[in-house]
């Protein structure tokens, strides 16, 4: 069985039945022989390093409303705000400061907000030229995306959520479609911008054949970057009476992604932190490389609650605390 994790460690693929014994499987030597091999990997490419981005949730104005979601529009408990220029630079100063050369501005999504931020990434992209600028926005018309990329933008994340038609359209209003976010990603590729896509594990109805077509739709895809988290319910939403998805699956799929596709830049997400104390080392130990520390003005941190639980740690605070943590588990932090 443990032979499972170094076949898809050499062939970086496997069966449908193999994935889901390393999904599914009770062993726990099979799950540890699994976690090792990731991790072995993720140290033979990137050295024990762990890159940080500096996450800026620069609006929670939001135009959809997807049913998990803390911050959909009709969430009325919700104040909204929007950064101003001003706000924005100066987290991103401060993140420069610390040492964190990549800026993460993610938001609600909202097309004329869009436009104003596609000029305050010009001004990130004047002061800082050596940063890298990673957005998520949603999903927005492609003269926008050309216009982010033009401004300065280098890298866009925009989950799918679930590669199972089915199941995205039970976790969305009907005006959403799962073709039109893999539309977007391809127009995102295209632009140049390196793109990130991926899922909650364990969001309602999820079953194990749809994160197997997760997977599938991934290594056919080969984004550059993939965001993975658990499912938390957010009471103010019609989802929030759901259970949470696993932490332990999480991991897994950390792991799995890590063998499939060794490159890939793959964050230990705060959704995961939020559900496992430790979970950003323990994902780190399972094949990640990437942690994001948010950088939000604190004052607005409780109304960018996607999910219940959030940490609102501030981002310097937090650094020297996961500096310490990873420095004690072997591993150093890059930018
Ligand atoms: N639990 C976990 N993740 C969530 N997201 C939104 N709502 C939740 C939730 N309740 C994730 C979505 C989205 C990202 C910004 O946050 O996957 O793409």
């Amino acid at each position: 069985m443990d032979k499972l994790a170094s076949e898809l460690r050499e062939r970086r693929t496997l069966d449908d039945e193999g994935l889901r014994t390393l999904l599914e499987s009770e062993d726990a030597s099979l799950v540890e022989s699994l976690h090792r091999n990731a991790r072995e990997v993720a140290v033979e490419r990137f050295g024990k390093q762990v890159w940080l981005r500096a996450l800026i949730e620069w609006s929670n104005v939001c135009r959809l409303d997807c049913l998990y979601c803390g911050i959909r529009k009709s969430n009325r408990e919700v104040p909204r705000y929007t950064l101003s220029r001003e706000e924005i630079l100066s987290a991103c100063a401060s993140a420069w400061k610390e040492g964190i050369r990549t800026f993460v501005l993610q938001g609600g999504e909202n097309p004329s907000g869009a436009l104003f931020l596609a000029d305050v990434v010009a001004d990130i992209r004047a002061s800082w030229p050596e940063a890298a600028i990673t957005l998520s926005l949603g999903e927005l018309p492609f003269t926008t995306y050309a216009l982010l990329r033009r401004r300065g933008g280098d890298r866009y994340l925009l989950r799918h959520e679930t590669a199972s038609a089915a199941h995205y359209a039970r976790l969305h209003p009907s005006d959403m479609r799962l073709d039109s976010r893999m539309e977007c990603l391809q127009e995102l590729r295209r632009l140049g911008f390196q793109t990130g896509m991926g899922m909650m594990v364990g969001s309602p109805w999820q079953t194990s054949q749809d994160l197997l077509a997760d997977l599938r739709l991934m290594e056919r895809f080969r984004p550059e970057m993939a965001g993975i988290g658990p499912f938390i319910p957010q009471h103010s939403t019609p989802l929030g009476s759901f259970p949470a998805g696993s932490a332990d699956v999480t991991l897994r799929l950390y792991s799995i992604l890590r063998l499939m596709l060794p490159a890939i830049f793959l964050p230990a997400t705060t959704a995961l932190s939020t559900l496992l104390p430790g979970g950003r080392v323990q994902g780190i130990l399972a094949g990640a490389n990437v942690i994001m520390l948010n950088f939000t003005p604190r004052a607005y941190r409780p109304a960018y609650s996607l999910y219940e639980g959030k940490p609102e740690t501030d981002g310097a605070e937090a650094l020297r605390e996961l500096r310490k943590e990873l420095s004690e588990a072997g591993y150093k932090t890059t930018s």
